[in-house]
């Protein structure tokens, strides 16, 4: 399929930290995204300002802004990345919660529900720990968690980076070639699908 349009990533660290093994991640995938001509987004989760899901705030405030911003950044791309750290062997909090009220939003005349935004949109993951097995189990429950509840397409490659505070070089890229090019793989796995789903014309 040729197309003139540049495909629209939205990567998504599901870390803020400053220093953050699972940003330095990202912003690899995002450089290489780059590379292959694909327009980036880089989301700071963190910016959101999201509190603590709360049924009692929404149902006094209605749904934060920042999940409609979360849900305008999911609308204007046509695939996203997700990259998480393990916790306990589980997602981070700060991803959870984001889209925890991003699935609260609900449809007006103007606005599609928060779940329509995200179904039939294509994903894919990746992880990185100091650990030796980089965050694999967190990555499962990440997959189950958006094939499941938010019925997106997860894309079946991914990639846990092991021993990640060793990873990466001076300049930020990956020492690793092939974990370099596991990191490839995903995001090019990524593109062609979404190519694919993406409507002609
Ligand atoms: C509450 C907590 C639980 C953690 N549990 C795990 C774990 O189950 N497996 C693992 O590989 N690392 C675990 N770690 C270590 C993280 O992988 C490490 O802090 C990592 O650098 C976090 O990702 P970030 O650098 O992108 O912020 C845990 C860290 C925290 C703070």
């Amino acid at each position: 399929m040729t197309t003139t349009t540049p495909l629209r990533l939205l990567v998504i660290p599901a870390s803020a930290r400053e220093g953050s093994l699972n940003r330095r991640l990202a912003a690899c995938a995002a450089a290489m995204a780059r590379a292959d001509g694909i327009d980036v987004h880089v989301l700071d989760l963190r910016a959101l300002a999201l509190p603590v899901y709360d049924g009692d705030l929404e149902a006094a405030e209605g749904v934060p802004a920042g999940a409609l911003e979360l849900q305008r950044a999911v609308l204007a791309a046509d695939a996203l990345l997700v990259v998480t750290p393990e916790y306990n062997g589980f997602p981070t909090p700060l991803f959870v919660n984001a889209f925890d009220w991003l699935s609260r939003i609900p449809a007006t005349e103007a606005n599609p529900s928060g779940l329509a935004a995200t179904a039939e949109r294509p994903v894919a993951l990746l992880s990185a720990s100091p650990g030796p097995a980089g965050g694999l189990r967190s990555m499962n429950f990440v997959r189950q968690y958006l094939q499941m509840a938010f019925a997106m397409l997860v894309v079946p490659q991914q990639f846990a980076l092991g021993r990640a505070h060793e990873a990466f070089d001076a300049q930020g890229g990956l020492k690793e070639p092939r974990a370099a090019q596991a990191v490839q793989g995903v995001v090019q796995s990524l593109a062609r699908l979404a190519l694919r789903l993406r409507a002609p014309g």
